[in-house]
């Protein structure tokens, strides 16, 4: 086996021409945004107190829908007063109810404080997704601060929850938001075009004084004043926010990233950077020829149409730390580009130009990787997998009707070139395997059918294994992030079985995303296995950007997973 850099810029393919490395040889590392989305992150007392260039007071909704009563709130009582009504006069003027991301904000000419303005923000109501609420604050105070060129911005804890920065998770869930929020990717523009980056520098988190008197204190905030450990995890959880928020940020420049900058071998460089930028991790790479000797036949079958400068690549991270009670695999599918090959996209509809995004998967995975070492996490062991290619035509490119062979043996008919996740993966999931695993996740923008199943925003999670798939449910729900599990009847089987060949590639359009989860099953054989298809989320079609997905599920996973005594659950 290659061992990293080398392998990259060893012609690995014997047909490769020196003009073709050339073209590719002069990055040595992959350009990554600049976008700085990690702000340090600090408590600091009493919101009377806070000093600095603008102040986001957050509230729920009011159960009666009225006008939200800022004068009663402790965090900005004294605001108000100082500011002869400003808050209230504000909160009337814009018919503030506290509504779910509304916001409104004041300049106040820096009479108390040096604070040059001050904002109110809404989280909706208490009982619903109380996560999702401090993620949208944190969102808002990045954006108002990119808006307001604000370097240092306080945020209270809202008005009923006083205790907030108490807790951990929403300090954490706060970061995230501010963090994923201040991401900008000015890679490919110029001049005018340049967007704003943030200013922020620091987010200091106020709160009222145990001592305050709260028109409204509720039980929480009564038992966190008998609490003798205040507010001391606030920057450990901001840190813990931060190496999440690189993973999300490598992931979405990765998915961002054209497919012309983004190929397998450049894929493979930002996997060897990021394995020289963290301890416990390292990085090998498998060029075409390792790939031959391994017969992963199936996945080179999809390269084969590809140039000698965008061959393929077989990515292997491994982070172990500590002494591992549990060894996992994440897989990601990595198409640096799907054109279709000889199945060829169609313009309307088949979104083409996008499918630079088809390598979200392994994207997901990288970041995961990045998450899993900034933060860390003890006693694991966890190999990152990514069998990168493009699926082209030429000459040389698989057609409809060919019969590939895959490192287990299997023989599939090609009956649809498009359908190409599945066989690349297939090798990949058999590589995986032989490490001999607990549990192998794989993420992939496998089927436009899970798009039409659930839309743009839930992915499909599909797994055999009970516990493996409630485990999964569980991190996504604490990452926020919208998973919903699929069935996957035998019965469907009969759908991709081949007259020719062991299996067929695809089976009939209906339940489409299932039969893509039945083949991959083919491929692992008795190691609990789930398959999460984010053809959906992997994009925001409105912001026309990558979002990220599957990073803070995966790391949240791997942390759950390393939490957890071996013999508790294995
Ligand atoms: N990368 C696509 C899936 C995809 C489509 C993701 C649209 C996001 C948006 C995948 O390789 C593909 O082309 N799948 C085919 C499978 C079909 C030929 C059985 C599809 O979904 O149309
Ligand atoms: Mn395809
Ligand atoms: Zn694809």
């Amino acid at each position: 086996m290659l061992k990293g850099v080398s392998a990259l810029a060893r012609p690995g393919a014997a047909r490769a021409s020196t003009t073709a490395l050339r073209a590719s040889s002069p990055l040595s590392t992959f350009p990554l945004s600049d976008s700085t989305p990690t702000v340090p992150c600090s408590y600091a007392g009493s919101a009377s107190d806070y000093e600095g260039d603008l102040l986001v007071i957050p509230f729920w909704q009011t159960a009666d829908d009225a006008v939200v009563d800022v004068g009663a709130a402790t965090t900005a009582n004294a605001w108000n007063e100082e500011l002869e009504g400003l808050l209230v006069d504000l909160a009337a003027e814009r018919d503030f109810k506290g509504a779910k991301g509304s916001g409104c904000l004041v300049s106040v000419s820096k009479k108390r404080n040096g604070v040059g303005k001050v904002a109110l923000y809404g989280l909706g109501r208490k009982d619903e997704a109380e996560g999702d609420a401090y993620r949208g604050l944190g969102a808002y105070a990045a954006k108002t601060a990119r808006d307001e060129r604000a370097a240092s911005v306080g945020v209270a804890a809202p008005s009923r929850t006083r205790d907030a920065w108490r807790d951990v998770a929403k300090v954490e869930a706060l970061v995230l938001g501010c963090h994923e929020a201040n991401y900008v990717d000015n890679r490919f523009r110029t001049g005018e075009n340049v967007k704003d980056g943030t200013a922020l520098e620091k987010l200091l988190l106020v709160d009222e004084p145990p001592d305050a008197d709260d028109a409204a204190p509720d039980d929480a905030y009564a038992d966190s004043l008998l609490s003798e450990t205040p507010y001391e995890d606030v920057e450990k959880a901001g840190g813990r926010a931060a190496a999440i928020a690189e993973g999300c940020k490598l992931a979405r420049d990765l998915v961002n990233a054209p497919p012309n900058v983004l190929t397998p071998r450049t894929l493979a460089i930002a996997a060897v950077d990021l394995a020289k930028s963290h301890a416990h991790l390292d990085c090998t790479c498998m060029g075409r020829v390792e790939c031959e000797r391994r017969g992963m036949g199936a996945f080179l079958g999809v390269s084969q149409g590809s140039s000698d400068a965008h061959e393929a690549q077989f990515i292997h991270l491994t982070y172990k730390k500590g002494v591992p009670r549990t060894k996992l695999c994440i897989v990601g599918k990595g198409l640096t580009y799907d054109s279709g090959g000889y199945n060829l996209k169609p313009s309307a509809g088949g979104s083409i130009e996008l499918m630079k995004f088809d390598m979200g998967g392994s994207a997901a995975t990288l970041g995961c990787a990045a998450a899993v070492a900034g933060l860390g996490v003890d006693d694991v062991e966890v190999h990152f997998i990514v069998a990168a290619c493009e699926n082209m035509i030429s000459q040389d490119a698989m057609r409809p009707g060919d019969v590939l062979t895959a490192s287990n043996g299997k023989t599939i008919e090609v009956i649809n070139t498009d359908a190409e996740g599945r066989l690349t993966l297939a090798d990949a999931l058999v590589y995986a395997e032989a490490l001999k695993p607990d549990a192998i996740v794989d993420l992939a923008t496998l089927t436009g059918a899970c798009v039409v199943a659930l839309g743009d925003d839930v992915a499909g999670l599909f797994s055999k294994d009970d516990a493996l798939a409630s485990e999964l449910e569980a991190a996504a729900s604490s990452a926020m992030e919208q998973v919903w599990r699929m069935p996957m009847p035998p019965a469907y089987e009969k759908d991709i079985e081949s007259t020719i060949a062991d299996l067929k590639n695809v089976g009939p359009r209906a339940g489409g995303a299932i039969t893509a989860a039945l083949f991959l099953g083919h491929f692992v054989e008795d190691t609990p296995h789930a398959h999460v298809d984010i053809a959906g989320p992997v994009w925001n079609g409105k912001a026309g950007e990558a979002t990220g997905f599957g990073v803070k599920t995966m790391a949240q996973w791997v942390e759950a997973r390393a939490a957890v005594p071996a013999d508790a659950v294995f």
